[in-house]
């Protein structure tokens, strides 16, 4: 019997015993990339994912046309539940592209975004049918309410590219997973994959050259610490994010306030569907794929378009999480709740 059971009418013909993440990022839609977001999307209804989340800079610029990659993507889950009987769960975080100009300049701009997006796309995912938790958070926070007038203003001083999450917005997030993890049984706990979702990059990632103004500095998540000492108090798995538009993967342990020690991997999507810079001239564009299987186990492959190529998929095989050893409960018992995490 498998330790994580599926609703069998929900799954892929072909892979009934799998959950399939599509992580996307970067699409910096402009009227212009529109073939290579239909090849994308193509990618998409043919893989079937159970979700599909878009770590942000959907739009090239906060005024830009949010309704065509929108309805893109809504579309492909359209297609996914005539195809194969389900339809895929999509989560959406913003990018600095999505509300601010050219990324780094301006007001903040959340109109068009939140208006494209709907509050639910926008928000957490958790549900008893399911073994996926999702967190999601804005990372594009200009400056921390809390802070004195000196660290505002020095943070009001700087180039918008650069992450921050507010400290309220990581107050509500451990108040909604803390909530559903007193619901659940321990089992549910373990077997769960808790999965945050955010736009910039928590750890450094690795090149050889850096383009034109991509100063670590401008592009970095300003408040990592204390983002990932929630994560792993709350023994999160995974971390998805895009931004960088290089696309990475690390794995880090850390002891949570109790001395117990916990993995994390962070997976970083390049962009899918830029049309050109010096990065996807580089490393080309890029989606994951994340699967949950069965026993537990947790496993992602990258997916790469070089020049004129197709998406086609990396051979390295990267190993999220190990199969869990254990009890088996077939049916997670968790109460169903979406947030929409301080938004
Ligand atoms: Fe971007």
């Amino acid at each position: 019997m498998p330790l994580i059971d599926f609703p069998m009418k929900e799954q892929h013909k072909t892979d009934q015993r799998e959950c399939r993440i599509i992580h996307l990022s970067d699409l910096h839609y402009d009227g212009r990339n529109l073939g290579i977001l239909a090849e994308l999307i193509s990618h998409i209804v043919r893989l079937a994912p159970r979700f599909v989340i878009v770590t942000g800079d959907i739009a090239d610029g906060p005024m830009g046309n949010f309704a065509v990659p929108a309805a893109m993507l809504r579309g492909a889950m359209k297609d996914i539940e005539g195809y194969h009987g389900f339809a895929p769960v999509l989560r959406v975080v913003p990018g600095n592209h999505d509300l601010y100009y050219k990324g780094t300049y301006g007001l903040r701009s959340t109109r068009k975004f939140y208006r494209a997006f709907t509050e639910e796309e926008r928000g957490n995912y958790v549900s008893p049918q399911s073994p996926i938790t999702i967190a999601a958070f804005d990372s594009n926070q200009l400056y921390e309410p809390r802070g004195g007038f000196w660290r505002k203003s020095i943070q009001l001083a700087r180039f918008m590219s650069h992450g921050l999450i507010i400290e309220r917005d990581l107050d509500a997030f451990s108040e909604w997973i803390g909530d559903i993890e007193r619901s659940r049984q321990n089992e549910d706990r373990r077997k769960s994959l808790k999965i945050a979702i955010l736009h910039h990059h928590p750890m450094p990632t690795t090149y050889s050259f850096l383009p034109r103004l991509a100063d670590e500095s401008f592009m970095m998540l300003e408040s990592a610490g204390t983002f990932l000492s929630r994560l792993i108090e709350k023994r999160f798995d995974l971390i998805l994010h895009g931004h960088r538009h290089h696309p990475q993967f690390c794995r880090a342990s850390y002891f949570d306030h109790e001395g117990v020690e916990n993995r994390i991997t962070v997976l970083g999507c390049g962009s899918s569907a830029k049309r050109s810079d010096e990065w996807t001239r580089s490393v080309g564009r890029n989606f994951n794929v994340i699967t949950l299987l069965s026993d537990g186990s947790v496993r992602a492959t990258q997916y790469f378009k070089k020049g004129r190529s197709d998406f086609l998929p990396a051979v390295t095989d990267i190993q999220i999480r190990e199969p869990i050893q254990g009890d088996v409960h077939d049916n997670p018992t968790v109460e169903r709740s979406t947030g929409t995490n301080g938004r």
